[in-house]
């Protein structure tokens, strides 16, 4: 066999092998590193990316550049300005580079450009000021609103809500922005809370030197008055029940003569009848209505106006008291009641008389506030005064009052004693008294002049003898010596019949046992 013949399959192996090898050489123009490369976004620009290799004689050109980023500089694969990971259709960029040389053909090398986020964006809200709404008496740990921001290149978002009075909301949590209400609020006491809430796109307690961003909407919470008070009569006395708040009428009163019908509104004391909504910025419409105690319908109500007013006369002589009812008039579960005392009074023919025109009465000149003005002066009785009113049995006027004028002395109870107010100056004063019918105005008067006479040498208290209880003691002593003495007395007689001892020595005895008892 031919040796050439034999080796021939061996050389077409081996030219084969050379012919894969100058190929791949032939292809391997460039080459560029494996793996993708990372550029973080927001770069300089001008940044080189990566470089690739080559042969000699190769000629390198960006076949496929995506949005039109990346050039050559040389081989170096260059970004032409900063990149915008936020802007970017897809974070892996795939550039592709045409190596090519003379007589051979050109290769496509492929570079994968990885964009890097970075925090180079701020958190945003929609509006830099929010206005929220939110009843009062909303219950605790529920939400008035959610204000979030947003930040393309972070999550989550860190918020943190400031305000004058931290009170009344807080945050659900530190990364959601949900307002929620801490306390129960009242309308009467806050109508409007200014809040701030701050964003921040990281951690406020790191401490990484990573960039970061803030934001800050303000917030205005305006409270809601919701109708959870009835009406209120006025006047009325506040109390506090809990949180809940009441005020309470005292009721009104009036007066109308028997026998006659008053025309238009009654005058009532201390005024109309008028109820307001106790919800401070609600103003229901109210309505009134007599409820119980109008026996014959003698009186009338104007339901809007609450006025009272009479139908007909009275005839029966005493106090007539209504139930009035004021309730709201889109919602009757809110109203409140009160009661009109309406006095049905008997003419008054006969004004309060004084019993005397001119009283007399006296004062020590060193008697001290509070004293009672003398009847006479060689007495301590009090002095008193009194008036009749003969349109009443007996001449007492349960209405009738004392008063005083004229004098800054004195001032008069409404037992008719003059007291004294302060210290006399002078010797002598003089005043008016006036009995007062409250009911009709009607009055009479009487003078009072004072004297003021010396000073007499008040006893004071402890000087004075004893208490009783001290005497009951002192009399208990005496009695028991009495029956000491007696003994004493007793026993001597008999040594005296029996002839031991004079008539000296009792005596003497006896007087010694007075002595002691002195
Ligand atoms: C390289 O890419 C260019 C442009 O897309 C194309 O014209 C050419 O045919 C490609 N060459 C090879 C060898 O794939
Ligand atoms: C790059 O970041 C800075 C702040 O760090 C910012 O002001 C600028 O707008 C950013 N540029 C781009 C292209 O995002
Ligand atoms: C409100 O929520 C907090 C925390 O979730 C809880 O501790 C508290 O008991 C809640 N209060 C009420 C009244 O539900
Ligand atoms: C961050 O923390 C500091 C103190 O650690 C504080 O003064 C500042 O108000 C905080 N800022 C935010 C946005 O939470
Ligand atoms: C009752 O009669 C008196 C005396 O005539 C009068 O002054 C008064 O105004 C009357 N009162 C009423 C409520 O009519
Ligand atoms: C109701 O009475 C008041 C006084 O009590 C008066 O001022 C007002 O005009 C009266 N209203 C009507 C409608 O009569
Ligand atoms: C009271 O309520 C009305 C709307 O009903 C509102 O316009 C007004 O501002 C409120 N007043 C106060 C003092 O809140
Ligand atoms: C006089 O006393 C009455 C009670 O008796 C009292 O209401 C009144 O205020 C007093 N007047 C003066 C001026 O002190």
């Amino acid at each position: 066999m031919d040796p050439d013949q034999r080796t021939g399959p061996v050389h077409v192996l081996l030219g084969c092998f050379l012919c894969l090898c100058s190929l791949s050489s032939a292809e391997r123009l460039c080459t560029v590193p494996p793996g993708p490369v990372s550029v973080p976004e927001n770069n300089t620009a001008d940044v080189e990316v990566v470089t690739i290799s080559s042969i000699s004689d190769v000629s390198l050109t960006v076949s496929v550049n995506p949005e039109d980023l990346f050039y050559l500089r040389g081989n170096a694969l260059m970004v032409k300005k900063g990149l915008d990971f936020e802007s970017l259709s897809s974070a892996a960029l795939v550039v592709w580079v045409q190596c090519s040389r003379e007589g051979s053909s050109s290769v496509n090398e492929s570079v994968e450009v990885l964009v890097e986020n970075v925090n180079d964006n701020p958190p945003n809200f929609a509006q830099n000021h929010f206005t929220l709404e939110v009843n009062e008496l909303t219950a605790v740990n529920s939400s008035v609103g959610l204000i979030e921001a947003t930040d393309v290149d972070s999550e989550p978002l860190y918020y943190r809500l400031e305000s004058a009075t931290d009170k009344y909301f807080r945050l659900e949590n530190i990364n959601s922005p949900r307002i929620l209400v801490k306390s129960v609020l009242d309308y009467d006491a806050v109508q409007k809370i200014s809040l701030v809430l701050h964003v921040r796109d990281t951690f406020n307690g790191s401490t990484s030197d990573e960039p970061f961003f803030t934001s800050v909407a303000s917030i205005t919470v305006l409270v809601k008055d919701v109708d959870n008070r009835p009406p209120w009569f006025q006047p009325c006395l506040r109390t506090n029940l809990g949180i809940a708040k009441l005020c309470v009428s005292a009721g009104y009163r009036g007066r109308v003569n028997l026998t006659e019908k008053e025309e238009g509104p009654l005058i009532l004391e201390p005024g109309p009848v008028f109820a307001k909504d106790g919800d401070k910025n609600r103003s229901e419409q109210i309505s009134y209505r007599i409820l119980r105690g109008n026996e014959g319908n003698i009186f009338q109500i104007d339901e809007e106006t609450g006025n009272i007013s009479m139908t007909k006369a009275a005839d029966i002589v005493g106090p007539i008291t209504l139930t009035v009812l004021a309730s709201q008039v889109t919602n009757r579960d809110q109203f409140a009641v009160t009661q009109v005392t309406m006095e049905v009074m008997k003419k008054s023919r006969n004004p309060p008389r004084f019993e005397k025109e001119r009283y007399e009465g006296f004062i020590y000149s060193n008697s001290v506030p509070e004293s009672m003005i003398l009847r006479d002066r060689s007495t301590n009785r009090p002095f008193r005064v009194r008036a009749r009113d003969e349109d009443f049995a007996g001449g007492l006027n349960p209405d009738m009052k004392y008063e005083v004028q004229y004098s800054s002395y004195v001032n008069v109870t409404s037992d008719g004693f003059v007291i004294l107010k302060r210290v006399v100056k002078t010797e002598s004063f003089a005043l008016q008294l006036r009995a007062v019918d409250s009911t009709t105005g009607e009055f009479g008067t009487a003078a009072l002049s004072v004297q003021v006479i010396p000073a007499v040498a008040i006893p004071s208290d402890s000087s004075i003898g004893y208490r009783p209880g001290d005497m009951a003691l002192l009399g208990l002593i005496m009695a028991a010596l009495l029956v000491l003495c007696l003994i004493v007395i007793g026993f001597l007689i008999s040594r005296l019949f029996k002839g031991n001892a004079g008539m000296d020595k009792i005596c003497e005895v006896s007087f010694l046992s007075l002595w002691s008892f002195w």
